[in-house]
């Protein structure tokens, strides 16, 4: 008697028995969303979390809280050294309860905690976070606590732009989004559009050119596209039809690492 092959049960968070319907999922179910600034990753990200019941975790929120951080001690990217002490004292972590995750650290001086999640967009955090980000040890702690997270949390979805490469290579599902240059020129133009502001289409197309060379040659943690990633092209596609692309793919990659339970 021929039997249906297993389907893919995924429930929220690790809290379910290790054989569902007479199938071994794995407790660990990584994603890892990688690719360049501009291309909706953290929304499709956000909502792929969702469908599928997991922990959604956004590492640009710890670079720029980072950013936040040393800008509320009066340092830049020229001071890497101080820059990894008040990092280190500050205790970066994230409140899961909020969706989604606001993003905390530790005020010392007063011993409590304070939520940076309403500063993250601020004009000041968004001109320090790339060259930040650029520093090693900076990285390192950032690599260090994502991948405590995922130890803490290892039913997840994580975006950023090393995920798939330095910080989860074991990732269970990978994917790449990206998007042609003149594609986000046209989302940033409008965004801005709507907030009543003009920018000038061929110098955000430029300036996007010019930031996708910088990340992918940087020296430490560059933009790289993992090998066995998922590669999204978003263009012409809709924020639905990005997700339903990737659960699509999540729930024909987990069929195949399931195994009939002995
Ligand atoms: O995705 P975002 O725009 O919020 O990222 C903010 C900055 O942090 C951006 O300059 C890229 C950097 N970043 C990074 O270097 N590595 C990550 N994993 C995530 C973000």
């Amino acid at each position: 008697m021929t039997q249906d092959p297993p389907q893919p049960v995924l429930l929220r968070n690790s809290n379910y028995p290790a054989g569902v319907m007479g199938v071994h999922l794995s407790e660990q179910l990584i994603i890892t969303i990688d690719g360049p600034a501009g291309t909706g990753k953290s929304s499709a990200a956000q909502q792929l979390a969702k469908r599928l019941g997991l922990e959604f975790l956004n590492t640009g929120a710890m670079y720029r809280a980072a950013a936040a951080l040393a800008l509320d001690a009066g340092f830049d990217q020229s001071q890497p050294e101080a820059v990894a002490k008040v990092l280190q004292d500050a205790d970066l972590h994230f409140d899961w309860t909020t969706d989604p995750p606001e993003i905390h650290a530790r005020d010392t001086v007063n011993n409590r905690s304070l939520n940076l999640t309403p500063r993250l967009s601020n004009v000041e955090v968004e001109r320090l976070v790339s060259p930040l980000a650029e520093l090693p040890e900076v990285r390192r702690q950032m690599v260090r606590k994502q991948r405590l997270i995922g130890q803490q949390h290892p039913r997840l979805v994580t975006e950023g732009r090393d995920q798939g490469t330095a910080v989860f290579p074991d990732a269970q599902v990978k994917f790449f989004i990206s998007a042609s240059p003149e594609i986000r020129a046209e989302r940033r133009v409008r965004q801005h559009a709507q907030q009543g502001k003009h920018l000038d289409f061929e110098t955000v197309r430029l300036s996007i050119i010019d930031r996708d060379h910088r990340d992918a040659t940087r020296l430490v943690g560059p933009l790289v596209q993992p090998p066995d990633a998922h590669v999204i092209a978003t263009d012409g596609l809709t924020l639905p039809q990005v997700v339903d692309q990737m659960y699509a793919i999540v729930m024909a990659s987990i069929a195949s690492q399931l195994r009939p339970s002995t």
